[in-house]
């Protein structure tokens, strides 16, 4: 018999894949989830720096951050850190989100983006808007997929980078 769903993930189906589970972070993942976000930088050619890896843990121990993170079997696989909108009281600020490189182009990062913008509006903050590099496809084509739209505003990072502005 063929099914559509549950996905195949779904263990009780006889699957090897174990689940992928999605919540808020708990205290002791944080540091999981700063690994993770190493991990797929250093693999996309982006190595951190110590002040760099400094700034990011200070970020992620902000309580105003929304940190959320998608485990397999207990371990942190991926993360996003969401923080309010500076621009506006119902907008929510997507800073980051990773998945470890070993899993990438497995679906978990649409998985942990649909639920940070579902935390997001449930936090009264129902728009959504994140920066990615006009050059990383593999991001671009995931928010694309995921209804969020360029608004046309374009970003030169100090390092030369182009980054695009996305909302959704
Ligand atoms: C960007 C990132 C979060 C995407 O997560 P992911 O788990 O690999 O993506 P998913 O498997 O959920 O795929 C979601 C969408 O991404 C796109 N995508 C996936 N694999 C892709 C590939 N090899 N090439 C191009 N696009 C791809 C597809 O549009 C896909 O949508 P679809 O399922 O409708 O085809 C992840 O690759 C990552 O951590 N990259 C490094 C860090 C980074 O660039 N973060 C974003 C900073 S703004």
């Amino acid at each position: 018999m063929s099914r559509a769903y549950p996905p195949a993930a779904d263990p009780k189906l006889g699957h090897d894949e174990p689940v992928t589970e999605v919540a808020r972070a708990s205290g002791v993942e944080i540091e999981a989830a700063l690994r993770v976000w190493q991990r797929a930088n250093t693999a996309r050619g982006k190595t951190p720096t110590e002040p760099r890896i400094a700034r990011v843990r200070e970020k992620l121990a902000d309580p105003e951050a929304l940190i959320m993170v998608a485990r397999k079997e207990n371990a942190v696989v991926a993360m996003a850190l969401a923080e309010p909108g500076w621009e506006a009281a119902d907008l929510c600020h997507l800073s980051m989100l990773f998945v470890d490189p070993d899993r990438w182009g497995t679906g978990i990062g649409r998985q942990l983006l649909d639920a940070v913008v579902e935390a997001a509006a449930l936090q009264g903050r129902p728009r959504v808007q994140v920066w990615t590099g006009s050059a990383n496809h593999r991001a671009k084509n995931l928010y694309l997929s995921a209804g969020f739209a360029p608004t046309g505003e374009v970003k030169r990072l100090a390092e030369g980078e182009e980054i695009l502005h996305l909302v959704r």
